[in-house]
């Protein structure tokens, strides 16, 4: 209020007359417009890098406002780069006929001049070309150019440039605008290069993060899941999101939970769980901030699954070798003396009357000794001790072969065998002999199943056939029962050897595993499917070599 009166004083002095008084308020409310609009320009620049306006945009929207107040038909930027200075902006965009963007040749360069010298710069063009720049600003009809360096720092990082085709050199009060713009501009651009900065770094750890191709989850302190990679999604395709998901519902359960552990001991822990079918290390880290205040966790997911089926099979064949190497050495040791035991029991059974109360106990020891011989041969053939030559052999053959041998006796026990044996198969590299063994061991298991289980229609499938597995041709052959079938627990256990449920007599435990022993040498497998009550498959796959394709 005070300050209006003044005004108003000084406005209506003694000297004053009414039409000084008119022009006097005029010019000074002109002068108050144009600070105004000087200080919008200014807030302008800070406000286009605080919403990251693009310097395209913020150049324009100075200029449009810098023309309302001075007669100015250019503006541009050009930015220090190393050891280069380079055209960065420019409103109005260039036309071709002028310096394209890009670097400015520092050879007679007026804008590398003002660079240098880090002081502002009024300058006339000249027809003369005192400058490099000369012929370039005439051409676009620029009659004077203002040159502001930007410092930042004490140091210029670039030069803000205004060039007109009317400009008159400035009032002192409008250079300090000036200037205090081109602080502005400096100061912004070093804001916006670090701001760069820091996006760039976001935008290399998230392509880092989402690059790993194990699972990786961020975790808050309440076990809520903050971000997820894509590998993590992976292992929960019905969970679409899994941020905001609570990784003790999804991951663990709640007797063994070490992203709990973790977060109470503020050390690494880790568990191996279960999810869908695969089996995963999960290892989770405790997260803390600068000054050492545990905030979030990191759980990295590992699928080991096929790991753990690698061991497992490590661990058995290195079982299987020991026992083997064990096995061989016992039956050739056993086999001497065994013959003896037989020979001599068949000698004196000769000389015996099937009368004779002795009869009786010779032939148990000599039915006992080749029992005991059979199974010498089994572990043989299980330690691979024996040598059987391989020749294109068909699976069929060996399937009626053993048929024709054990068939009616199966058949005597009122099991009903059915076979569905298809002609076409190839022939494959191997040994008969010991597919058949494989076929007759499938047969008696089965044999034993049916005559355990209390079915009235006891019956033996038998199916070969053709399949491609992993690219490769294969001829399997499939033995099914209807029997007892068998437990989950037990399944695990029968390839083992001397894994038997049968009582001593009727079962070594030896028949699968020499089974499994003779696919494997013919680079096949030997698998099992079963349920309790219903019956059991099991299925034997060999290769084609594929000049018998
Ligand atoms: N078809 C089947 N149905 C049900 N159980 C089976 C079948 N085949 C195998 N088994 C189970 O697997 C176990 C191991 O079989 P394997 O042939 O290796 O030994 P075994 O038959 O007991 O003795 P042997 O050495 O005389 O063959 C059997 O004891 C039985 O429990
Ligand atoms: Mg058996």
């Amino acid at each position: 209020m005070r300050n209006r009166e003044e005004m108003i004083k000084f406005l209506t002095g003694v000297q004053s007359s009414k039409r000084n008084y008119y022009t006097e308020l005029k010019k000074t409310v002109s002068e108050l417009e144009k600070k105004n609009t000087q200080l919008e320009i200014i807030n302008d620049v800070m406000r286009g890098f605080n919403v990251d306006m693009s310097m395209d945009d913020m150049l324009k929207n100075v200029f449009e406002k810098l023309q309302t107040i001075f007669s100015i038909d250019q503006i541009s930027l050009s930015i220090v780069d190393g050891r280069s200075l380079v055209f960065s902006n420019m409103f109005p965009a260039p036309s071709e006929h002028f310096i394209a963007l890009g670097a400015i040749p520092d050879e007679n360069s007026l804008y590398w001049h003002v660079v240098r010298s880090g002081k502002p710069l009024f300058y006339r063009t000249s027809p003369l070309q005192t400058w490099n720049e000369d012929e370039s600003l005439m051409q676009i009809g620029l009659t004077s150019l203002f040159l502001f360096p930007l410092v930042n720092k004490g140091k210029v990082c670039g030069l803000l440039a205004l060039g007109s085709k009317t400009m008159e050199e400035h009032h002192p009060s409008d250079l300090s605008f000036f200037q205090q713009l081109s602080d502005q501009v400096a100061v912004c651009m070093e804001n916006a290069r670090l701001y760069n900065e820091v996006l760039d770094t976001k935008k290399h750890w998230e392509e880092t993060f989402q690059a790993v191709s194990e699972g990786i989850l961020t975790v808050g302190l309440h076990g809520n899941i903050l971000q997820a990679n894509q590998a993590a999604h992976q292992y929960f395709p019905d969970d679409k999101k899994l941020t905001g998901q609570l990784v003790d519902e999804l991951l663990f359960s709640k007797l063994d939970n070490p992203f709990r552990i973790s977060m109470r001991t503020k050390a690494p822990s880790s568990a191996v769980v279960h999810i869908h079918e695969k089996v995963c290390e999960c290892h989770c880290y405790p997260v803390f901030d600068d000054v050492n205040h545990l905030y979030a966790g990191i759980i990295y997911i590992k699928d080991v699954t096929e790991k753990r089926k690698i061991e497992a099979q490590l661990i058995q064949s290195g079982k299987l070798a020991a026992i083997g190497e064990m096995a061989a050495g016992v039956a050739h040791e056993l086999n001497n003396p065994l013959t003896a035991v037989m020979g001599n029991a068949q000698l004196l059974l000769r000389k015996l009357n099937l009368s004779d109360p002795q009869h009786k106990l010779l032939s148990d020891i000599y039915e006992c000794g080749k029992r005991s011989k059979t199974i010498i041969r089994n572990l043989l053939t299980f330690s691979r001790q024996e040598e059987f030559p391989f020749d294109q052999c068909s699976v069929n053959d060996s399937v009626e072969q053993v048929l024709g041998l054990v068939g009616n006796q199966l058949r005597k026990q009122m099991i009903e065998i059915e076979t569905e044996l298809d002609e076409s198969i190839p022939f494959i590299e191997g040994s008969s002999q010991q597919i058949g063994q494989i076929v007759l061991n499938l047969l008696l298991n089965a044999k034993d199943a049916l005559e355990d289980s209390n079915k009235r229609e006891k019956k033996i499938q038998l199916q070969t056939g053709t399949q491609n597995v992993n690219g490769r041709q294969t001829v399997f052959l499939s033995v099914t029962d209807n029997g007892t079938g068998m437990a989950e627990t037990v399944i695990g256990d029968i390839f083992h050897p001397f894994y038997t449920t049968k009582n001593a007599v009727k079962g070594t435990g030896l028949g699968l595993s020499v089974s499994l022993g003779i696919a494997e040498a013919h680079g096949g497998t030997l698998k099992a499917e079963s349920t309790l009550g219903k019956g059991s498959t099991f299925q034997l796959i060999l290769p084609v070599p594929s000049d018998l394709v």
